[in-house]
């Protein structure tokens, strides 16, 4: 089997999604490993998921710091560990176009919507108030604009009657944590290529 690839996961929080990606990176086929748990805040939750499953773990406070400067400094990290791809798993901080164009195509994100609908925050309260029957999550690359790069996988669950932002929260990340691990491992297999604004699946080819 190939080397594995390196992964690091940024986040800001809970690390509900970081946990399923490092449960699923156990597997013994499995084409990456995660590195890195990188988080811009010191409290995030996630940190101490990443320390009990033995993976090393990184903060750069974003609080004060220009855009720039934190990204050069996350730039500088990720190099030095040989990172190959990157997860953002409720990482809330903007990155620099620079950045994400250096990262294209090696970047991904989970958003808890149906993309293109429902970008930004406060995504379950929108889907309610907007009476769409269905809602879910998605996986995509990052681009520049925000949560509008290409799509990789999407999962979709019904909206019932009496939903609130809660319960649909809950529902949809119950998909997130199937979803994203699927993605990672497309990716890593190096399965996944860009085509414009849409993601081909290719084969394994190994
Ligand atoms: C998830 O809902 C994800 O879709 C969004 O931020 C949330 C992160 O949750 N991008 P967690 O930290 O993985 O539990």
């Amino acid at each position: 089997m190939p080397a594995r690839k390196s992964v690091a996961v940024l986040i800001s929080g809970r690390g509900t999604n970081l946990r399923a990606l490092i449960d699923s990176t156990l597997a013994a086929d499995h084409p990456a490993r995660i590195a890195l748990v990188l988080s811009n805040r010191a409290d995030a939750e996630g940190l101490e998921i990443a320390k009990a499953a033995g993976i090393e773990t990184a903060v750069i406070p974003s609080k004060g710091k220009e855009r720039a400067e934190f990204d050069a400094i996350l730039y500088t990290v990720l190099r030095a560990k040989g990172i190959d791809y990157i997860c953002l798993a409720g990482f809330m901080r903007l990155l620099t176009t620079d950045f994400v164009q250096a990262w294209y195509g090696r970047m991904i994100n989970i958003h808890p919507s149906l993309l293109p609908a429902f970008r930004g925050t406060d995504v379950h309260a929108r889907v309610i108030e907007s009476g769409t029957r269905f809602t879910g999550c998605s996986v995509h690359f990052v681009s520049p604009e925000v949560d509008a790069g290409p799509i990789i996988l999407q999962a979709a669950i019904p909206v019932p009657q009496d939903a609130t932002a809660d319960s649909i929260a809950a529902a949809v990340l119950e998909q997130e944590h199937a979803l994203y691990p699927q993605a990672l491992r497309l990716l890593a297999a190096g399965r996944l290529s860009i085509e414009g604004q849409r993601v081909r699946i290719g084969q394994q080819t190994a």
